[in-house]
């Protein structure tokens, strides 16, 4: 067992609970079975949460939070749900563990999304991107999408990536970006 080198997601909440000073907006763009949307709605005041499958909403609905929208839509239309600045955007790309692997993010969609996310995105705000290219659809997604967060100017946004070294080069990566204050 690793304390820091196992899962992803722990360092991904990690990240968000240690370094974020203003926990007022998040959005979990890509719901699913909701283990990161139960992460925000414990540690921010208002949650938007999206997902364009219904199997997946439908279930979140059911436990009734009274901080957590729950959106069946895409995450590449959120300004048409959120006129506010966010602290906080959540990606976990892929599809749902244990559902259709057929309906998974695509990789424009995804980078209209994080565009969109970080146009809304406050000074000290984090947007994670927890990526999978252990399939075709997720290999493109993550060339799509290291080549925009390359272009991100250095003097606003910080950019670093998690990564196993010792792994398949196909294994989870995280990436974290940072709006500089
Ligand atoms: C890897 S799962 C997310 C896991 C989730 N964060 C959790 O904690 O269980 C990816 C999810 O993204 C959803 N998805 C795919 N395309 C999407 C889109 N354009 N907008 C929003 N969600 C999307 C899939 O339906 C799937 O449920």
């Amino acid at each position: 067992m690793y304390n820091y080198c196992g899962e992803l997601c722990v360092i991904n909440h990690y990240i968000i609970k240690t370094f974020l000073k203003n926990n007022n907006i998040a959005l979990d763009c890509t719901l699913g079975n909701g283990h990161d949307t139960d992460f925000l709605k414990d540690n921010f005041k208002e949650i938007y949460s999206f997902d364009i499958q219904k199997c997946a909403v439908d279930a979140y609905k059911d436990k009734n939070y009274e901080n957590v929208n729950v959106i069946l839509d895409s995450h590449s239309n959120i300004d048409k749900y959120l006129n506010k600045n966010i602290d906080c955007a959540m990606y976990n790309l892929g599809f749902l563990p244990g559902g259709n692997k057929e309906i998974t993010t695509l990789g424009e969609t995804s980078l209209e999304s994080i565009k969109k996310a970080l146009e809304l995105l406050n000074e000290g705000g984090l947007i994670t991107i927890a990526l999978y290219s252990g399939h075709d659809e997720g290999k493109k997604e993550k060339d799509l999408l290291y080549n925009f967060f390359e272009t991100l100017p250095k003097n606003k946004y910080g950019v670093m990536e998690h990564k196993y070294m010792n792994r398949s080069e196909n294994a989870p990566s995280l990436i974290v970006i940072e709006k500089k204050i």
